[in-house]
């Protein structure tokens, strides 16, 4: 293994904004870091896949009246963004090390305000199709944490996942509320920029449009280097 990959994995142990969770060991959802008194009254806003944390990094410095909370099971990834958190002083950010399976042991119900999967593992295969992350089992758990009104916002580079992911909030009995096939291209707010009458302007959805446009993660880097469009769905399961 990678020399920096090694030092990663033992830094990010010691580092005090990453929490570790281990299968079997989990705490009542009030006494984690993010549940403490010094961030009662700030919204939630949970990133899925964080992987080494630029978009949670960007929205935090963007909203600093809202926690953010990246989530990734690998931890080498993590401690890019913990430590890049620390070094510019950023304490509305926060990071767990788990499974995204789990997440219902780690947050109270209706506690949060906004989840982000920033181009999440398509899962091309059928026999790993059932960890997309916007199938209806993850689906049933984003609508318990969400509280009334709650969005879920999908950054993607992968065509088949964006109409998936379409169809799986649909078939679940929730609402996409804004599309648009390419956030980076002249049509970006137009009404067929995603092929759907449901395309919508994401310029309509508030503090959203700064984290589906402005930041740019490791993987959005990557997929634009290549030339593939980046796309990007808001949608509800529960309504106010
Ligand atoms: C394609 S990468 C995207 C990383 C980052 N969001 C970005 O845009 O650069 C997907 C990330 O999701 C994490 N991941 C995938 N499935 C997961 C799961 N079930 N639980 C926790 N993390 C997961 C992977 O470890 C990886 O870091």
């Amino acid at each position: 293994m990678a020399k920096t990959k090694l030092h990663r994995y033992e830094r990010v142990k010691h580092l005090p904004n990453v929490t570790f969770s281990r299968l079997g060991e989990s705490e009542p959802p009030g006494l984690y870091p993010w549940a403490k008194d010094c961030y009662q009254g700030m919204e939630r806003v949970l990133e899925l896949g964080c992987g080494k944390g630029e978009h949670s990094l960007g929205f935090a410095q963007a909203n600093p009246h809202r926690l953010c909370l990246g989530i990734d099971s690998k931890s080498h990834r993590i401690c890019v963004g913990a430590e890049k958190a620390i070094a510019q002083g950023i304490e509305n950010v926060l990071f767990l090390h788990g499974r995204i399976e789990r997440i219902q042991e780690f947050f109270r119900a209706h506690s949060i305000h906004e989840i982000w999967l920033t181009f999440p593992d398509p899962h091309l295969k059928n026999r790993t199709r059932k960890n997309r992350l916007s199938g209806a089992p993850f689906l049933d758990a984003y609508a318990r944490l969400l509280v009334p009104g709650g969005l879920v916002h999908l950054k993607t580079d992968n065509d088949l996942l964006f109409t998936y992911t379409r169809e799986s909030v649909e078939l679940w009995g929730g609402r996409v509320i804004a599309a648009a096939g390419d956030i980076h291209g002249p049509d970006a707010c137009g009404s067929n920029a995603c092929g759907s009458d449901t395309c919508t302007d994401i310029h309509t959805y508030g503090d959203s449009r700064f984290g589906a446009r402005h930041i740019v993660s490791a993987f959005e880097k990557k997929a634009r280097a290549k030339g593939s469009s980046i796309k990007y769905m808001a949608f509800k399961l529960v309504e106010q």
